[in-house]
């Protein structure tokens, strides 16, 4: 794989964020699928990369839930994986369905790690259920990433 060869994939429901699904406590009190302004639709996303000159057939979309969709594309190896669900479902359902296929030396990037509790409590419980502790690096106040082992 060369660095030109490479896919950016772009999951995403383009509908907003779920409603808490019941499985997760640290969803319970979540309103965020209450927010219209997360709800962004497929077409202006790709408008999006089309306005920046970055809109080809190696920029690839799943819409749907991450539970959905996750499970069932197939992405090959991840140089970066980019989390910004700021749910603990939308945090713990990337890394369970995704972090296997990052590669040693990868990086992972949670967007709001120290805005979300809910988002450092999937962190920590997907580590712990792997038995690391990722070498957290902050990237400004609320987000981090660290380097797969
Ligand atoms: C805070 S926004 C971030 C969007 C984008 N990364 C940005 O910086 O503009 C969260 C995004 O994650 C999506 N999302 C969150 N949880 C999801 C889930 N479980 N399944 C599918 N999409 C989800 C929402 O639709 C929304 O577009």
């Amino acid at each position: 794989m060369t660095m030109c060869d490479r896919n950016v994939w772009v999951c995403d429901s383009f509908e907003g964020l779920p409603p808490p699904s019941g499985e997760y406590p640290a969803d319970a009190a979540s309103a965020f699928h209450d927010d219209s302004e997360l709800a962004v639709s497929l077409d202006q996303v790709r408008a999006n990369f089309e306005s920046y000159g970055l809109l080809d057939d190696q920029v690839r979309f799943a819409k749907g839930w991450f539970r959905d969709t996750m499970p069932l594309i197939d992405v090959g190896e991840i140089a970066v994986l980019r989390l910004d669900g700021d749910m603990y479902e939308s945090t713990i359902d990337p890394l369970n369905y995704l972090y296997d296929r990052a590669v040693s030396g990868g990086w992972i990037v949670v967007d709001d790690y120290r805005l979300l509790d809910c988002c450092q409590a999937a962190v920590h419980d997907f580590a712990s259920s792997r038995g690391f502790e990722p070498d957290l690096v902050s990237i400004d106040h609320v987000g981090v990433y660290w380097r797969k082992a």
